[in-house]
């Protein structure tokens, strides 16, 4: 049994916040901090990096920069300063939520049929492996924006746990084996990724040192002269160089022109709890908010357990299908955003689900699924301020494009495969998207990353994880269970299962579902899809402040590491 401190709390967060409404002189008052920090991330070297910040000296937004960055290093599948992210930050002195948007730009000569051949044929690999699959990365952009608006560190104090880390190398996992096997053959087509990431070709022994003297040089540039030193002068030159002679269609302009946008988060409320989560170009808050916002028509805890999963799928179902149809980067197209997270909407949507009898996808318009797995990464942060910061980061596949730039040690996202390369035609992951998500040049390609805080006067969550398209509906349950009364660790030990429309499938976990519950789906027309293996990779760090405790969980299904101190 987990210490029962967090279950009990959490329970009383909707009570509170029903109950109690919020006392306005309570909110008034300036918000005691917690007692101690949390960190949970996906690698127990990301974690320690950010407590060294802060004993330094350094806030929540100083150790989001730290970890950020120690995990481009060494969960080099994962993310990196080759790729993006989104950041979403809660300052505790005067409340401010936002959305620090570091995703990845298609480059100013991408065009929306440059992964198609002269028949108009799709070529899958093309957007996925080498130079020409990377958008421009965003990360070194954020990561300098963080510091200097929010930090209290210089940049380089933040960099330089990776930098060391890049200098000295850290040693392969279990989890770095599978990633390395998986994009084996990508990886041996770029000289200079092989030579980092590899041991004379093949994938390296457990215990194998993986040092990345470039990316350190690299980083020690942007130590010195901040995201210039990324986006302009000599690693530039080498960035630009070295994608264009591998096929790449990046120029200087590109780089010198990333802009990091600032964006509203978006907010909804469900059973009692504040959620705060990402906007477009993530379809995360969107989807959760539609999916929340259906399920709170019904009281799901006086129902069966079959019921309330059949109802949470049909929901899901159905946010998946607005996902396709209408988001993308709103700084290009229109995403009716208001009309999506509305309540009425939500109940619109409620009405053509029947309790007792699956709704079939084919009857509407048509999605593919994605697979999902623990490539990409997240990071929850909160300090003794109350300053926190949730951030999930990519650059897509494992390993990226699989593309380093000779000299630079970055390896290149392939982002560009989260556009939709033709309209109607599935990506790699299996991911068909609308008009909305074309390629167009400078655009943002559409996320499912969904950093979340969850909030009520009596606590808060501080949520996230990667898995693709699988990501919305994993941070849905996070939500329920959080709601539900569950502590840290059984959040992110939770059972999941997810549904995306098409194909018309609910996929589930080993364990996620008995005999029972599954015979009880099939009566009902659910089509069930039995997965081999466990998916997702979340990091929680949750602050209950009723009881004055902190306590943070890093999915079990992973290698990361959560401390509280
Ligand atoms: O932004 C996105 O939605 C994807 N590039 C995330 C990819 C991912 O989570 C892969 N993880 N297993």
């Amino acid at each position: 049994m987990k210490p029962t401190i967090t279950t009990t709390v959490i329970a009383t967060l909707s009570i509170a916040m029903l109950v109690v409404g919020g006392c306005a002189s309570e909110r008034d008052a300036a918000p005691p901090g917690p007692p101690q920090a949390a960190i949970a991330s996906a690698h127990p070297v990301a974690t320690a990096a950010g407590f060294e910040v802060l004993t330094g000296g350094g806030n929540a937004f100083d150790a989001a920069i730290a970890v950020s960055a120690t995990l481009a290093v060494v969960e080099p599948y994962s993310s990196g300063i080759g790729g993006g992210g989104f950041w979403l930050l809660h300052r505790a002195q005067d409340g401010m939520q936002r959305m620090v948007d570091g995703r990845e730009t298609a480059p100013g000569a991408a065009h929306r049929k440059m992964y198609q051949d002269a028949n108009g044929e799709v070529v899958p690999k093309l957007s996925v492996d080498g130079a020409l699959a990377a958008g421009i990365p965003g990360e070194p952009a954020a990561l300098e924006h963080i510091a200097q608006r929010y930090g209290r560190l210089p940049l380089a104090r933040s960099l330089a746990p990776a930098i060391r880390a890049a200098r000295e190398g850290f040693e392969v996992t279990e989890q770095y084996r599978r990633m390395a096997e998986f994009r084996l053959e990508a990886l041996r087509a770029s000289p200079a990724a092989a030579a980092v990431f590899l041991s004379n070709g093949e994938v390296p022994a457990i215990g194998h040192r993986i040092r990345q003297p470039d990316l350190a040089a690299t980083l020690e540039t942007i130590a010195r002269e901040g995201a210039d030193g990324f986006y302009r002068g000599a690693v530039a030159r080498m960035l630009v160089e070295g994608s264009r002679a591998a096929g790449g269609i990046w120029t200087l302009d590109d780089l010198a022109g990333y802009q990091v946008k600032e964006r509203a988060p978006l907010t909804g409320e469900f059973g009692g709890l504040r959620i705060v989560s990402a906007p477009p170009p993530s379809s995360g808050g969107v989807a959760l908010l539609t999916i929340l916002n259906i399920i709170s028509g019904y009281s799901l805890e006086k129902l069966n357990l079959a019921t309330r999963t059949h109802l949470t799928v049909e929901a899901m179902r159905r946010a998946y299908r607005d996902r396709a149809e209408y988001l993308g980067d709103m700084d290009f197209v229109q995403v009716p955003l208001r009309r999506l997270t509305s309540r009425d909407y939500a109940a619109g949507l409620r009405a053509t689900i029947r309790l007792d009898r699956a709704s079939a996808s084919k009857e509407l318009r048509p999605v593919a699924p994605q697979p999902a797995g623990q490539h990409t990464t997240h990071l929850s942060i909160l300090d003794t301020e109350g300053n926190r910061v949730a951030a999930t980061l990519s650059i897509n596949y494992p390993f990226g494009a699989c593309f380093v730039p000779p000299g630079t040690g970055v390896l290149l996202n392939d982002e560009m495969d989260d556009f939709s390369a033709k309209p109607g035609v599935a990506n790699v992951y299996g991911l068909v998207g609308a008009e909305a998500n074309a390629i167009a040049p400078r655009k943002r390609m559409l996320s499912s990353m969904s950093p979340t805080f969850v909030e009520s006067e009596q606590g808060v969550g501080i949520i996230g994880t990667p898995g693709g398209s699988r990501i919305i509906t994993m941070v849905l349950h996070g939500i329920l269970a959080l709601h539900a009364g569950a502590d840290a660790q059984q959040i992110v030990a939770k059972k999941r299962y997810h549904h995306q429309y098409l194909p018309d499938a609910i996929q589930f976990e080993p364990g996620a579902f008995d005999a029972q519950l599954q015979a009880e789906l099939e009566l009902l027309g659910h089509q069930l899809q039995p997965l081999d293996s466990d998916y997702g990779n979340m990091q929680t760090v949750i602050w209950d402040r009723g009881a004055n405790k902190v306590s943070a969980a890093s999915d079990p299904r992973g290698e990361g590491l959560a401390e509280v101190r």
